[in-house]
């Protein structure tokens, strides 16, 4: 395949439907954005690191499209993932006079996505917006299936809307400038999707750990389009999480007590989960759902991502009010994704104790 090739990989969700293009220079080609609706306005939202990277080279493809291409530069960082930013977002579409033909340019990671997103869900009771994801963990997963949210000081990602972009462009290229360890936190999510969807995926993963680490542009493109097809699956058959999207939360449990035990912003989310995953494959372990020699698999692709395996010391009793807190908690009773056999996840319920001792284990 040409290196200048475009992947399509399109998401089925009836009227909502679009697609996710994956390639190399897809923000330098013009057809790239052939066929949004034409408005007099394009608002990039983007924060202070993304900007003086990639702003120029979107707001030169779109102005041959739109009349006015607004920028808005949010602060850097999950710790600004809030109700304040947001507003800050609809003061400058607010100021500019956005009209409600607007369409709303998400580039930058996954906070970036997020908060544009729910934004654009928002503003004049909605416009569309498109996905431009540039960090390896946006292009494998948040860009893609419409969660838009801002944290809580109680809780990751309690406020927000499911809200589908119009597309979803995801450049390899841009991924050059990511820093090492944020390219590791994306590699959490790309392995996320071989024990609950696809052995054989995480058979590829094994293999080329390598030249995924190497950022090998080939290497990138299958993790990122098989990442995407399993995702697009996934979000097809189960748009607003009643069931089978649930299992997208393998390893976010323990996550997102870490993450929220810490502090926004300490443990970047890709660590979290990377983490979180070791600690999960554990629980599954203990409910006798898989050997110990697929948990230790799990464990070492998750170690050889660059990524940490064993947990802050928060105390076991710490961690379980902070997951009782997650969104998939039914009834106080917290409910965690679980690996039922390689390639195959399921959620699962477990006795406290038990899950001390996981905890325990993977901390001490
Ligand atoms: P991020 O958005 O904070 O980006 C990571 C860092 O990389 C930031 O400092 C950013 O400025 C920088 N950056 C971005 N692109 C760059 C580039 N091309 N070159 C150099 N630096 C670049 O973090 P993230 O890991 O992309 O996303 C994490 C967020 O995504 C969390 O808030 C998480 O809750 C959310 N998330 C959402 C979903 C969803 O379905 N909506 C799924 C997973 C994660
Ligand atoms: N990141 C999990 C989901 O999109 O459902």
């Amino acid at each position: 395949m040409n290196s200048h090739d475009v992947e399509r990989v399109a998401i089925d969700l009836g009227e909502r439907s679009y697609d996710i293009l994956i390639g190399s220079g897809l923000l330098g080609r013009a057809d790239t954005f052939e066929g949004l609706p034409a408005g007099a306005a394009a608002a990039i939202v983007t924060n202070e690191t993304v900007a003086p990277l990639l702003a120029a080279r979107l707001t030169q493809a779109l102005r041959p499209t739109f009349a006015q291409v607004q920028l808005i530069v949010l602060p850097d960082g999950e710790a600004h993932k809030n109700l304040a930013t947001l507003n800050t977002i609809f003061d400058a579409l607010l100021g500019a006079a956005c009209d409600r033909k607007t369409i709303v340019f998400a580039l930058g990671g996954g906070v970036v996505g997020d908060m544009a997103g729910f934004a654009a869900a928002c503003y004049m009771r909605g416009v569309p917006y498109v996905q431009v994801p540039t960090t390896l963990l946006a292009q494998v997963d948040s860009s893609v299936g419409g969660k838009t949210a801002v944290n809580h000081p109680l809780g990751k990602n309690m406020i927000g809307v499911f809200n589908q972009p119009l597309r979803v462009i995801a450049d390899l290229e841009v991924l050059d400038t990511l820093p090492a360890r944020e390219f590791s936190a994306g590699l959490a999510e790309v392995i996320k999707y071989g024990p609950i969807a696809d052995e054989s995926f995480l058979q590829w993963i094994e293999g080329n750990l390598p030249a995924l680490l190497d950022r090998d542009r080939a290497a990138l493109r299958h993790a990122v389009r098989r990442s995407c097809e399993i995702k697009a699956d996934i979000v097809a058959r189960d748009e607003r999480e009643a069931a089978v999207r649930e299992l997208l939360n393998f390893g976010h449990t323990f996550g997102h007590a870490i993450e929220s035990g810490l502090g926004y912003g300490e443990w970047l989310h890709g660590e979290a989960v990377g983490c979180g995953m070791v600690m999960a494959a554990d629980l599954s372990r203990r409910l006798g759902l898989i050997d110990r020699a697929y948990q230790d698999r799990i464990a070492r692709v998750v170690e050889r991502a660059g990524l940490p395996v064993r947990g802050p010391r928060l105390g076991s009793a710490r961690y379980l009010e902070l997951m009782r807190v997650d969104k998939k908690a039914r009834d106080g009773e917290i409910r965690f994704v679980v690996i039922e056999s390689p390639g195959r996840a399921g959620v699962r319920t477990a006795p406290d104790a038990l899950v001390a001792q996981v905890i325990d284990d993977a901390t001490a």
